[in-house]
């Protein structure tokens, strides 16, 4: 053994020496692996059977992690059997058909099987001269996410860890391009004594847009633009409000309300952007992919013109957490927010790539693998039958709610968010009985789904996105819904306290 890996020359505390000598003698990392594999296994094996919501209490699981800080190491194969039995009962099914909660993807195993190749190769992709083939990963399949998603093949793109981020960063671009029209140099000179940048969102926008314009020193001032009852920008609205002003201003779009499912009309948003020199952002966490899908190209025309996008890959693109796409049709616009120099880092060298500075990380996580990886696992047809197939199901699970008495589904269910309310009378007495209607759907745990405040209305909301979600899961989460429903309306009517 060369002096470099004799474990002698690592520690100098006798006991830790010994322990290291005992973990590579007793658990290499074949072992290891294999056990981690046999864990991740079983765990898949059996998530359609089991309770969509973890059932264990807070004090329980904190109690199946807790103990005193470690002092000496212990035998790594007992390790990870104890990770997974600490972990395994607090552990949600959104890997499974029973999952419709939030917007989260299932992802999927061919993303899980690259990530875990991510983690045991162990590179950083902060620079090319870092892993040339995490840099390449990441330059090809940003190519393929551009021509999936029909986007202008120049864009460059940030891999980062989730639409939070993208939206930071694209809007981290776009703050500094639009400052630079009028001659204020952000990347100099910073914001203090800039010229204001007007901001405006549609009323409906993702609560992270909100947090990336605070983190970029906005605050909490952008200027809301009225949205209809689905959610949509009101585009005269917006050309009011632009008309209102004048110098360096930033639009944000969004594609797929978290609620609705619907579109902003990016087509005509666009051209009023473009008459003002503002830069157009859209928000398309999740609804970027229907772009993939030849019938929703009404819905998701004009996307296409806009200044910057973000996307999740852990949604519908089910890949693992986490996954996200900053991208940004001026690509030095897009360098310049984001890049990091140093002595120690060579610039990109002939046919190189340096995904490090796309994003606001130095050191970073090799997401391009699972991305290069499920997006050829998919293809742009699975990809497109999955998005198709799972608005269908929406449209199925709608359709079925909506024929039971007492329920109403308020969104017209353009893609796969499903919103809905329980109840005849009141908006204050429905938006009771929805909460009675969502506390008894996680209560039965048959399928999980949670509520959320759509305008005056409590809602129950049901996202169909994760994973290959057949009509029989579809019809599941229906009759889970109607049944609870059919519970806490009786139990109301004995009662008599509320119209149902
Ligand atoms: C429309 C929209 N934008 C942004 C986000 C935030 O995405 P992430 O949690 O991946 O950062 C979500 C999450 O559901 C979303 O639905």
């Amino acid at each position: 053994m060369s002096a470099r890996l004799n474990p002698d020359e690592w520690f100098t505390g006798g006991a830790s020496v010994g322990d290291l000598q005992r973990t590579l003698a007793t658990a290499g990392h074949r072992r290891l692996f294999q056990r981690a594999i046999e864990h991740a296994s079983a765990f898949r094996d059996r998530v359609a059977d089991r309770p969509p919501r973890p059932l264990i209490s807070a004090a329980e699981l904190q109690a199946r992690f807790d103990g005193p800080t470690p002092e000496v190491g212990e035998e790594p194969l007992a390790v990870i059997d104890a990770l997974n039995s600490a972990a395994e009962p607090g552990l949600a099914g959104c890997t499974g058909p029973r999952f419709f909660g939030w917007v989260i993807g299932a992802s999927q195993p061919v993303g899980v099987a690259a990530d875990m190749l991510t983690s045991a190769w162990g590179q950083n992709a902060g620079a090319y001269a870092c892993s040339p083939a995490a840099a390449m990963a990441e330059k090809i399949a940003a190519r393929w996410l551009l021509d999936m998603l029909r986007l202008p093949a120049d864009s460059s793109v940030g891999f980062v860890t989730g639409a939070t981020m993208a939206s930071c960063v694209c809007l981290a671009a776009a703050r500094n391009a639009v400052l630079a029209q009028v001659g204020w140099d952000v990347e100099a000179d910073g914001l203090q004594g800039a010229p204001p940048v007007r901001v405006f969102v549609g009323e409906d926008a993702h609560v992270t847009v909100h947090a990336a314009l605070r983190y970029l020193g906005f605050g909490s001032r952008a200027v809301r633009i009225p949205a209809d009852t689905q959610g949509r920008m009101d585009a005269p609205a917006l050309r009011a409000a632009l008309d209102q002003g004048s110098g360096p201003a930033i639009v944000i779009a969004q594609a797929g309300q978290m609620n609705t499912g619907e579109f902003d009309p990016v087509a005509d948003l666009a051209r009023t952007c473009r008459r003002h020199g503002a830069w157009l952002h859209v928000d398309g966490a999740f609804g970027l992919w229907a772009r993939t899908v030849p019938e929703l190209a009404e819905l998701t025309a004009g996307l296409e013109e806009a200044s910057s996008w973000s996307v999740d890959g852990h949604k519908w693109l089910q890949l693992p957490y986490d996954s996200g796409f900053a991208i940004v049709r001026d690509a030095a616009a897009h360098r310049r927010a984001m890049s990091i120099t140093a002595s120690y880092l060579p610039p990109a060298g002939e046919g190189e790539y340096e995904p490090g500075q796309l994003v606001p990380e130095l050191s970073r996580r090799a997401r391009g693998f699972a991305v290069w990886a499920q997006l050829r696992a998919l293809g742009r047809h699975g990809i497109a039958d999955l998005v198709r197939r799972h608005c269908a199901l929406a449209r199925r699970v709608a359709r079925r709610l909506a024929t039971e008495p007492g329920v109403t589904v308020l969104n017209a269910v353009p893609l796969n968010q499903v919103i809905v309310t329980f109840g005849t009378g009141t908006v204050e007495e429905c938006n009771t009985l929805t909460q009675a209607t969502v506390a008894q759907l996680q209560d039965d745990n048959i399928c999980l789904a949670g509520g959320a405040q759509w305008r005056r209305h409590f809602v129950l909301r049901l996202s169909l996105i994760a994973g290959p979600l057949l009509e029989a899961d579809a019809d599941r989460l229906t009759s889970a819904v109607l049944a609870a429903w059919r519970r806490v309306r009786s139990h109301a009517r004995r009662r008599q306290a509320v119209v149902v």
